[in-house]
């Protein structure tokens, strides 16, 4: 800043102090104190009307220089600065689903693509849109520094720009069942370009022909892998029944591999296998989920399954 800009700035911030301290001395606000403690509290509003006069000189003087020196010439029409199509400012939204004990993110930019694990692009504006299918959950990301509960019936945000690549845990913390300990995924903040291939590359698998690739898909991004132990995509949890061993679970169902495969899905506690809970597998695919991709993950898991 130019010496006479600050010689003008600081002109005007004392005018501006000079103002209001004789706003403030001029009336008499107070009456005559008559009591010791009255003299005390008459010091303390003092002090803070002091304290009030600077921080407004500051502010009403850095606003008049700002009226005064960059307001527009009366004959200038011409437009200002275009600041449109700045990145840091736009906005992606993500739609934020939870429910008893999972939690499922779609990106209503790219229709249709709904995953198990929260994708962000670094350095974007993101709104997450919440929602409760059943009971209150609460959506934490410790690395993020925002908690906002899900509340059915009810709308909730949080904005979030991801400024660091990485893997972050999110992590349902409000008390939401005997589920809640392992209502767990992950966010995981890419590259903007890394970003928009992984966008690119689901569209394409959720679309495919190939119910393999499409069932894949799927099972990956309803994160299926964070309970269910599956070799044929590499996950080896515990929570949930072996899907290794599916043909033989279905036995002992007494039903059709294809049926017994499709009911777990969509109606889990229809069968429990024995030494599992019930209650713990979401009950909400057979409405989240579309027919193609139903279909999908049911022919990949009777193939993988088979294989295995
Ligand atoms: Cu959802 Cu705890």
């Amino acid at each position: 800043m130019r010496r006479g800009s600050i010689a003008s700035l600081l002109g005007l911030g004392i005018v501006v102090g000079g103002i209001a301290a004789a706003v403030a001395l001029a009336l008499p606000w107070l009456p005559k104190p008559a009591s010791n403690e009255a003299n005390r509290i008459q010091f303390l509003f003092w002090f803070v009307v002091v304290i009030c006069i600077a921080i407004f000189a500051l502010v009403g003087a850095v606003m008049a220089y700002s009226i005064i020196h960059f307001r527009a010439d009366p004959d200038d029409d011409s437009d200002g600065p275009s600041i449109h199509g700045h990145t840091g400012l736009e906005i992606l939204r993500v739609n934020v689903t939870a429910q008893q004990f999972a939690w499922s993110f779609s990106y209503p930019d790219s229709k249709g693509l709904t995953s198990g694990t929260l994708r962000l692009p670094r350095g974007r504006s993101v709104e997450l849109i919440l929602h409760s299918k059943d009971v209150i959950h609460s959506f934490w990301v410790s690395e993020f520094s925002q908690k906002q509960d899900t509340v059915p019936g009810l709308t909730t945000k949080v904005h979030i720009t991801p400024s660091r690549l990485g893997t972050f845990p999110v992590i349902c913390t409000e008390l939401c069942g005997l589920g809640h300990s392992v209502m767990r995924t992950v966010a995981i903040v890419m590259t903007p370009a890394a970003f928009n291939k992984w966008v690119a590359g689901q569209t394409k698998a959720i679309t495919s022909p190939n119910s393999g690739v499409a069932g894949a898909a799927v099972f990956k991004n309803n994160q299926c892998g964070a309970c269910h132990t599956l070799t044929a995509a590499g996950t080896a949890a515990e929570v949930g029944p072996d899907l290794d061993k599916l043909p033989a679970y279905a036995q002992q169902a007494g039903k059709p591999l294809p049926d017994f495969a499709r009911q777990s899905i969509v109606d889990p506690n229809a069968y429990i296998q024995p030494g599992f809970p019930k209650n713990v597998m979401p009950q909400t695919f057979g409405t989240s989920l579309s027919k193609q991709q139903l279909d999908a993950l049911v022919q990949y898991l009777i193939s993988s399954s088979k294989r295995g």
